[in-house]
C-alpha cells in the first residue's frame, strides 16, 4: 500500500459536496476519426510503440530544448525520443538548425552529452567533423575512399525546427504545416504569458514506470483533483473549469483561481493562500470575512492597479487571467501550466523499447518583477518581497527515479509527486485480463480527445 491510500483525502471526507455544474467543453475542432473506446493495448503493447514511432513521432511538432540553451553558435542539446536522437543548435549565422544525431560514416551516435558547446561536431569512432551547420567538413584520411566522399551528400540529415515562445520544437516530416498552424489557436492563448522573458528555475527528470501516455492523460483531467491533491481546494475551483478542444488533438483548460472549491462548503475568512495574496496586493484579509468568493474579481482589480509598482507588465494579459490559471496539452507530449507569473513545462517522453516505462521532463519558470516597467508606467518600483528571488544561473539537469520521490529524496512540487504515487499502479492495472475499456467522465473529454486524434494519427480507423 502506498502512504497515499494512507492519507486522508478532501473526497473521501465526511462533507457531502454541493452539485456543480461542469465548466463547458468548447469543441474548437472535432477528430477527424469517431470516439473509440479506450484500451489497454495503447499503453502496454510493443507493436503499438513501434507504430507510434514509425507514424506518429515521426509526423508531429515536437518540443525539443529550450531556445535559452542555444544562445551563442555551436551550444547544442541532444533531443532524446525513444530510440531517436536529434541534435539542436545555432549555426554560426545565428539561425538554429536539427539534425539526426548520427553520423553518416557508419552510423555512431555523433554527440552523447545532453548539452554543451563544441567549436566542431566531431564523431567519437572515427573522427569525421561537421561544422555547426552540419555541413561534413574533415573526413580523416579522406584519399582512401574510392569514390571520394561527397561532403555535400554526406553532411548532417536535418530535422525541421521551429522556435515559439523560447521553446524549440522539431518535426521529423519535412512536409509538416508551420508550428503556429498545426498548434491550431493555442499559440496566440499562451503568447500573452511571455515564457520566453520568464526565468528558469529548474530542470528535472523523472524516470517513471508507466506508459508516456499515463503522464499526458494525468494532465487531461481534473477529475482526480479532488482526491488526490486536497491542497487544490484552497485556491482553484476545478468543478467548473471550462475544457478546450483543438485541431490536432491539442486541449486546453481554464480554471478559476483565487477562490475556493465551490462544491465544498465555502470558509467564513480567507485561507493561508488566499490571505497571502491579498496582503501582496495591499488587501487586508479581515475585510474578506464573509465575503471569501468576492476574492476573485477583487484580486483581478487590485493586480491590474498594482501591476506597475510591483515591477509585473499585465497589459496583454485580460483580467480573468490575473487570477486564474490555464493549462494546454500540447499533441503529442507537452503540457504548460500559465499563470501571469508562474509557467511550467512538462514533457513525457517514451522509453527506448519498453512501453512501461517513460521519462517525464520537468521545467519551471518565473517571470521576476522588472523596474523598467515601473518606470514605463511613470510609478515608483515597490516590489513586495515575496516576487523577489535570487535569479540563477542556468540550472543543472537533475535526473531521478520515481522510488526517489516515494521515498522522499526528490521532489518535483507536492502536486506532482501525489501524481506519481499513482501513475505506476494505473500501469500495473493495465496489464490485467480484468481492464477491457476506460469510462470516461464529462471532465475527461480532453482525453478523448487527444486520443481520437491519436487514432487519427496512427492510422486506427
Ligand atoms: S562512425 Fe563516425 S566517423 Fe566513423
Ligand atoms: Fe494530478
Amino acid at each position: 500500500m502506498t502512504d497515499v491510500q494512507n492519507k486522508p483525502s478532501a473526497a473521501a471526507g465526511t462533507t457531502a459536496k454541493k452539485v456543480v455544474p461542469p465548466g463547458p467543453t468548447r469543441v474548437h475542432a472535432a477528430p477527424p476519426v469517431p470516439p473509440k473506446p479506450i484500451t489497454a493495448e495503447r499503453y502496454i503493447s510493443e507493436s503499438w510503440m513501434q507504430r507510434e514511432f514509425d507514424v506518429m513521432w515521426s509526423r508531429t511538432w515536437l518540443f525539443a530544448c529550450l531556445e535559452r540553451d542555444l544562445s551563442i553558435p555551436g551550444q547544442y542539446v541532444v533531443f532524446n525520443l525513444g530510440r531517436e536522437s536529434i541534435l539542436v543548435t545555432r549555426n554560426d549565422d545565428g539561425e538554429v538548425g536539427a539534425f539526426y544525431n548520427v553520423c553518416q560514416h557508419r552510423g555512431a551516435r555523433l554527440m552523447v552529452n545532453d548539452r554543451s558547446w563544441v567549436r566542431n561536431f566531431v564523431c567519437p569512432y572515427h573522427g569525421w567533423t561537421y561544422d555547426h551547420a552540419g555541413k561534413l567538413t574533415v573526413v580523416p584520411d579522406a584519399e582512401r575512399f574510392s569514390p571520394p566522399v561527397d561532403c555535400e551528400q554526406r553532411s548532417l540529415k536535418p530535422v525541421r525546427v521551429e522556435v515559439w515562445a523560447g521553446l524549440v520544437f522539431v518535426n521529423m516530416d519535412h512536409d509538416a504545416v508551420p508550428l503556429r498552424e498545426y498548434l491550431g489557436g493555442v499559440a496566440e492563448l499562451v503568447d500573452p504569458y511571455r515564457l520566453e522573458n520568464m526565468v528558469f528555475m529548474t530542470d528535472k527528470t523523472v524516470q517513471l514506470d508507466c506508459n508516456w501516455k499515463a503522464v499526458f492523460d494525468n494532465f487531461g483531467e481534473l477529475y482526480h483533483v479532488e482526491h488526490i491533491h486536497p491542497q487544490h481546494q484552497l485556491l482553484f475551483d476545478c468543478p467548473t473549469a471550462q475544457l478546450d478542444l483543438f485541431a490536432n488533438g491539442h486541449t486546453g483548460v481554464v480554471i478559476d483561481g483565487h477562490i475556493v472549491n465551490s462544491r465544498l462548503p465555502i470558509p467564513e475568512t480567507p485561507n493561508f493562500y488566499l490571505e497571502h495574496q491579498l496582503k501582496v496586493y495591499g488587501a487586508n484579509p479581515a475585510d474578506y470575512e464573509g465575503r471569501v468568493l468576492d476574492i476573485r474579481k477583487d484580486v483581478q482589480k487590485m493586480r491590474r492597479e498594482a501591476g506597475p509598482r510591483l515591477g509585473f507588465d499585465y497589459d496583454a494579459l485580460s483580467d480573468e487571467r490575473l487570477s486564474d490559471i490555464e493549462q494546454y496539452n500540447l499533441f503529442p507530449n507537452t503540457m504548460l501550466t500559465l499563470q501571469p507569473e508562474s509557467g511550467l513545462v512538462m514533457r513525457s517522453r517514451p522509453h527506448p523499447t519498453d512501453p512501461n516505462k517513460c521519462y517525464w521532463d520537468q521545467f519551471t519558470f518565473r517571470m521576476a518583477p522588472d523596474p523598467e516597467v515601473a518606470k514605463r508606467a511613470g510609478v515608483s518600483y515597490e516590489p513586495h518581497p515575496s516576487t523577489l528571488f535570487e535569479q540563477p544561473e542556468r540550472p543543472e539537469h537533475d535526473e531521478f527515479t520515481q522510488d526517489d520521490i516515494i521515498a522522499g529524496h526528490k521532489t518535483m512540487t507536492i502536486t506532482i509527486d501525489q501524481d506519481v504515487h499513482l501513475i505506476r499502479d494505473i500501469q500495473k492495472g493495465m496489464h490485467s485480463r480484468g481492464f477491457e475499456t476506460a469510462q470516461l467522465c464529462q471532465d475527461e473529454d480532453r482525453i478523448q480527445h487527444y486520443h481520437d486524434w491519436l487514432d487519427y494519427f496512427m492510422g486506427v480507423r
